[in-house]
């Protein structure tokens, strides 16, 4: 049996050419194409290329040419129908299984596309010809369009023209014409009546193009009747699959890399006007994670940008929250606000389209982001508040599919919790491990280093001051009297510069009555060696660096202690440990 049209058109719309043949070939993009060396035949100068706009793959040396199916099949050598099962694979669909039912079904989709492709068909010419349309073609004039986006978006007014209605009772059956949603049964009238009667009608058509559903507009703003009403869920119309305008827009993402996601309708449509076209909407229902991975196979950035309003902050909240699950390394999502009052149609038809790429260069802001400053404006100032949030962020991140992203997430949250809490340990870790981030200048002296801890490091800093200018710690030994080192060997060393300099003598390395080594060692790996080799001379700006390092150092052991001292009052819960332990916290919070 052949697989239907639509089945294996929907696996060509959503792999590129480019995707598939990647994975066997190794493409460079040239211009619109994508060029390689040929999978067919041996060579040194690629000959081979993809287009995705045209959707097939040509090799000038062998002549080879064909669509995705035909790649499959000859490089790996597979029947047409294994091909079918594994591209609809890697496009993310159900293997297709055929039986008697797929036939029937086969035949009512092409009787449902029939019914629809008439009706939009119809109601668009009558709104470009009859003269009944003038109150539509009014209102849509009114609203800044032209014939040219009425033609593009296929734009009809609901006329209800009962001869058309007749003519599709005759030539289709009557249940075909229920599951398009586009008629229902009225018990009190005892018969059918067009549900978008009196409205401007906008098809929604699936990612290969054919409308599977419609929006209708009212004319007149009303108090009584939705101002949109759309169709209902059909056999092949379901809600949260499918984004209006993705049939044209995912034409564009040979060219550029990012999407953007409004609300509506006259969203899309006001942001095609100002030659804004890489963009689709998902009606007004919440955002599905279906519909993420469906951009994700086109574009890299998708930019949601809803309406400047509470709703439209409410369901960007939930969009992201249901999409962060999806992100993937490589993809990005971010939100664009807008001021209060706008939607995407109403800014850029007041900005235009470059000020409205600027505007969405330099406001919009990423997913992680977005969450995160969400539930901060969100948290009150006591430690239940607090502990909610940072439950809510390490809840949030662990629903994220992706291993590297989920780490990166949760990491990011953390990071700007630590800032929160300043005299919880973890600042003081991130902190050490951002100063031996930045230690390493060269791979080979990082591996070196790697054998020191942080603060071994940190120390070395110290005592390289200390050694290389002691006429300097002489007069400011204030500074350094009180600062306690924990490697024991650093600190044998300290003790014996120490008793040099108490003696009121600079330091003279040779003297110092320690192996030599740790002197070496401190002289090779203090992070502070070039800072100070470049400032040799600048007495104030090593002092001020002595005494960062020194508060660092103090810091340092004032956090070890303070661990400690935790420990035992979760084990002692006495009053003495506390106020000890407050104390410290208060020193912490000084230096
Ligand atoms: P909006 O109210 O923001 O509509 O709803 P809009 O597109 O900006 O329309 P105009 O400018 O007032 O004409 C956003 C989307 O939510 C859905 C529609 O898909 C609409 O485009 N919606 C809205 C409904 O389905 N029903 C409604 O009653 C309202
Ligand atoms: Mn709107």
């Amino acid at each position: 049996m052949k697989y239907p049209k639509e089945y294996l058109e929907e696996i060509k719309t959503r792999l590129k050419v480019s995707t598939v043949v990647s994975k066997t070939v190794n493409l460079k993009k040239r211009g619109k194409e994508y060029v390689g060396l040929s999978p067919f035949k041996t060579e040194k100068t690629p000959s081979f290329t993809v287009n995705d706009e045209k959707e097939f793959y040509h090799c000038f040396s062998t002549a080879e040419h064909g669509n995705i199916f035909d790649f499959v099949m000859k490089t790996q050598n597979l029947k047409f129908g294994e091909a079918v099962k594994s591209l609809a694979n890697l496009a993310g669909m159900q293997p297709y299984t055929f039986s008697k039912e797929d036939e029937i079904r086969e035949k009512k989709w092409n009787n449902y596309k029939s019914i629809l492709n008439k009706y939009v068909d119809h109601y668009h010419d009558e709104l470009l010809k009859n003269s009944n349309s003038i109150r539509a073609k009014d209102y849509l004039k009114k609203r800044g369009l032209t014939k040219e986006e009425v033609q593009k978006f296929k734009i009809g007014f609901e006329t209800n023209d009962l001869n058309f209605q007749q003519n599709i009772f005759k030539e289709f059956n009557e249940n075909e014409i229920k599951d398009t949603g586009l008629f229902y049964f009225d018990e009190n009238k005892k018969k059918y009546v067009s549900r978008f009667r009196d409205r401007v009608i906008f098809p929604i058509k699936n990612i290969s193009g054919d409308p599977i559903a419609i929006g209708g507009r009212i004319l007149n703003d009303n108090k009584y009747l939705a101002k949109y009403i759309n169709s209902p869920e059909t056999p092949f119309f379901k809600k949260g699959s499918n984004l209006f305008n993705l049939d044209f827009a995912r034409k564009l993402s040979n060219n550029v890399n990012n999407i953007f996601l409004v609300e509506g309708y006259m969203d899309v449509i006001g942001l095609s006007k100002n030659k804004i076209d890489n963009v689709v909407a998902n009606l007004g229902t919440s955002l599905t994670s279906r519909q993420i991975l469906t951009l994700n196979q086109f574009f890299d950035e998708i930019v949601i940008c809803f309406d400047g309003d509470d709703s439209g902050y409410k369901a960007a909240l939930r969009a992201a929250e249901n999409s962060i699950i999806e992100l993937k390394p490589e993809k990005k999502i971010s939100f664009l606000f807008l001021p209060e009052k706008h939607d995407p149609d109403s800014f850029v038809n007041k900005n235009g389209k470059d000020f409205f790429l600027e505007f969405s260069i330099n406001n919009s802001v990423s997913i992680h982001k977005f969450i995160y400053n969400h539930y901060f404006k969100e948290m009150d100032d006591n430690p239940s508040s607090r502990a909610t949030f940072e439950k809510k962020l390490r809840s949030i991140s662990s629903t994220i599919k992706d291993e590297f992203i989920r780490k990166y997430v949760l990491e990011y949250f953390l990071d700007k919790i630590s800032e929160l809490t300043p005299n919880t340990i973890s600042k003081y870790k991130k902190n050490y491990s951002k100063i031996t981030k930045s230690l390493k200048s060269t791979q080979n002296y990082y591996n070196e280093t790697k054998s020191f801890k942080a603060i071994d490091i940190k120390e070395f800093s110290f005592l390289y001051i200390l050694l290389k200018k002691p006429e300097l710690i002489k007069d400011n030994f204030d500074l350094i009297e009180n600062v306690k080192l924990f490697s024991s060997e650093n600190k044998l060393l300290l003790k014996e510069i120490l008793v040099q300099t108490n003696n009121f003598e600079n330091t003279v390395i040779e003297k110092i009555n320690v192996d030599q080594n740790l002197i070496d060692r401190v002289l090779k790996y203090a992070s502070i060696k070039h800072i100070m080799i470049k400032n040799f001379n600048d007495d104030e700006k090593i002092l001020e660096i002595l005494s960062e390092i020194t508060r660092d150092l103090k810091n340092y052991e004032l956090e070890i202690r303070i661990e400690e001292l935790e420990s035992r009052f979760s084990k002692d819960l006495s009053e003495v440990t506390f106020n000890e332990l407050k104390e410290l916290k208060k020193l912490q919070k000084i230096n």
